[in-house]
């Protein structure tokens, strides 16, 4: 047990998913202690689960394991989330599902289907920014500008505002702070929602601002700690855009496999996902007492579903540490699974499959251009910067040779 306790501390060390090796310890628990109990210090003690069939099962009983109390570690001295209860993500079933309903037509399939082209767009333009110009930085150039560019554009922010939204993610990003932090940020939201509110259109902050739940509108610090928490998502997004061209990077027979068969993108695209799962933890709380493989789980407990161990169960995945583009099946859990199952799984795979397509297509190769950072967080895993040189597209000058 003494050696659960100095892992379980490890595991919620920045510094180990910056610069050492989380999943070896994932490994060690999943193998000796998967249902592994973190006294407090300075987060609050909590139970780690690392098995995929357990967190599965917690994802897919929201009663029992409640969201609306927080769903990332965060000091205790800090106290509850203040989005607990408000958040589509932060809250619990009824309450959730109206919630969800509000926001659910802007990514449905057809939505996604809809914004195919605009995504085309921006993916080209952010490409046409970079390709030719030397070095840039993959996660902040290309992921987190398509991303933004994206979900400006679903969430009704003017076009030439994008860039705004760009720059105030990148510098709560860099800073390691919420979004909610950023003054600037806050002001500009809450002048769009005045905006909407005289006058709704046709975009998602309309939905939100005429919208009910439990029969009345949403009051209007709600609305804005979704707007926060939709952006703050995407985050995700920027991460396996990012993690999967290091992946790529890291194993270039996997992309001449891509390129030589194309058929191989879905597959290529759930792969990315399981390999990145850049979600690194959600965290319930336990509404009454529950046994998960004999420990005894009490009411109050925090419950942390760690997704990348989840993601690497040797019990589930056959050789789970290859990245196998035409892995199938790949019943990973990235995108979480049940009530609070990722509302923007369909864009996310749609923006990895058009950044791929045109990288494939209509750019030229693109170059490791130096060391890659890690981010330094247990929440989110991935790329901090990734650089990278990319060639000048088709058309624009003579294309270097393919890869
Ligand atoms: C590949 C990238 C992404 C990954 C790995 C990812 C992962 C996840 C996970 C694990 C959850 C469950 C969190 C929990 O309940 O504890 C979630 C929920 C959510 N995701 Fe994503 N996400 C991604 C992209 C996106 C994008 C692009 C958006 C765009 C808005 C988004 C918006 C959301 C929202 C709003 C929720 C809460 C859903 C709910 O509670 O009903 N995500 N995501």
């Amino acid at each position: 047990m003494a050696t659960t306790a100095f892992l379980a501390e490890h595991l919620v060390d920045p510094e180990v998913h910056a610069s050492g090796d989380p999943h070896a310890l994932w490994s060690w628990m999943r193998a000796n202690d998967p249902v592994s109990w973190q006294p407090p210090g300075e987060l609050p003690g909590f139970w780690s689960l690392t098995r995929y069939e357990d967190i599965r099962a917690v994802y897919r009983d929201p009663h029992t394991f409640s969201s609306a109390r927080g769903v990332l570690l965060r000091p205790a001295r800090l106290g509850a989330d203040p989005g607990g209860g408000m958040t589509l993500a932060l809250t619990d079933p009824p309450r959730h599902k109206q919630l969800r309903a509000l926001m659910a037509d802007w990514f449905s399939t057809r939505a996604v289907r809809d914004l195919e082209d605009h995504i085309r767009a921006a993916c080209r333009a952010v490409l046409a920014r970079v390709a030719g110009q030397g070095e840039c930085d993959a996660v902040h150039d290309i992921a987190g500008r398509l991303s933004m560019y994206v979900i400006g554009r679903i969430i009704g922010l003017p076009e030439k505002d994008h860039e705004l939204l760009v720059r105030w993610t990148d510098e709560a990003f860099e800073a390691g702070v919420s979004l909610a932090a950023h003054q600037e940020l806050m002001r500009y939201f809450i002048d769009l929602m005045d905006q909407r509110m005289a006058e709704p259109t046709d975009d998602l902050l309309s939905s939100l601002v005429t919208g009910t739940a439990d029969g009345e509108l949403l009051a209007e610090e709600e609305i804005l700690f979704n707007l926060e928490n939709l952006v703050g998502a995407t985050e995700n997004g920027r991460l396996a855009l990012a993690g999967g061209l290091l992946a790529f990077l890291d194993h270039p027979d996997q992309w001449r496999r891509l390129q030589r068969d194309r058929r191989l993108m879905p597959a290529a695209i759930e792969e990315i996902l399981r390999w990145t799962s850049s979600a690194t933890h959600s965290m319930r709380t336990a509404t009454e007492t529950a046994v998960i493989r004999g420990r005894r789980i009490e009411k109050g407990d925090r419950v942390v579903l760690w997704i990348p161990s989840g993601n690497r169960d040797e019990d589930v995945f056959e050789d789970p540490f290859r990245f196998d583009i035409g892995r199938t099946p790949n019943r990973h859990l990235a995108l979480a699974s049940g009530e609070h199952f990722c509302i923007g799984s369909t864009l996310a795979r749609a923006e990895l499959r058009i950044l791929l397509e045109q990288l494939l297509d209509e750019v030229g190769p693109v170059e490791p251009a130096g060391p890659v950072a890690r981010l330094r967080s247990i929440a989110v895993g991935g790329p901090e910067t990734l650089p990278v040189r990319i060639a000048a597209r088709h058309g624009d000058a003579a294309l270097p040779a393919e890869a």
